[in-house]
């Protein structure tokens, strides 16, 4: 499988955005997908062209001073164990160099795929209105 990794994102239409947010209760649909897309500071995808569809991505959304913060990184189902994941994290700190703070809160099962990247645990604190889980 050839995949394309891309910041830009002019190409991207709602139609090569379907699968994802596997286990959401009340997903965001391809159209609210498309909007935080757009509406983050970085984002990469991974775009696999034959399928004309994104395999993958990865959103932060930074200060643009000292801080960035990672709220989603997604392969989907039929594209995980093949390096795509580390791939676009790999590029999105590439991206993100420049500063000093990088976070991301996840599950307990995705800590030692972060601690690849010389990630370490810490404590966080966070708060979800299951009401906005679309973003509609
Ligand atoms: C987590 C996720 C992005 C990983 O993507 P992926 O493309 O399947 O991962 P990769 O193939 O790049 O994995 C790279 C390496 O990390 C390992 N890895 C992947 N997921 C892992 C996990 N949850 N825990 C530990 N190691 C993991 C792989 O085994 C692989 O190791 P190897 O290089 O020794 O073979 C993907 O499983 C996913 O989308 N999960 C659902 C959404 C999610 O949990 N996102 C994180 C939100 S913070």
């Amino acid at each position: 499988m050839k995949l394309e990794y891309r910041t830009d994102i002019n190409e991207v239409t709602t139609g090569m955005l379907e699968g994802f947010f596997v286990g959401w209760p009340n997903p965001p649909s391809e159209e609210a997908h498309l909007r935080l897309l757009q509406g983050s500071s970085y984002r990469v995808i991974a775009f696999d062209r034959e399928a004309g569809k994104v395999a993958g991505f990865i959103t932060a959304v930074s200060d643009g001073v000292l801080s960035a913060y990672i709220p989603l990184l997604e392969v989907l189902p039929g594209y995980q164990g093949c390096g795509i994941g580390q791939e676009l994290v790999r590029r999105m700190f590439v991206e993100l160099d420049h500063l000093y703070m990088i976070d991301v809160c996840c599950d307990d099962d995705v800590v030692p795929f972060y601690e690849r990247f010389g990630m370490h645990r810490t404590n966080g604190m966070i708060l979800r209105n299951y009401d906005r889980q679309s973003g509609n």
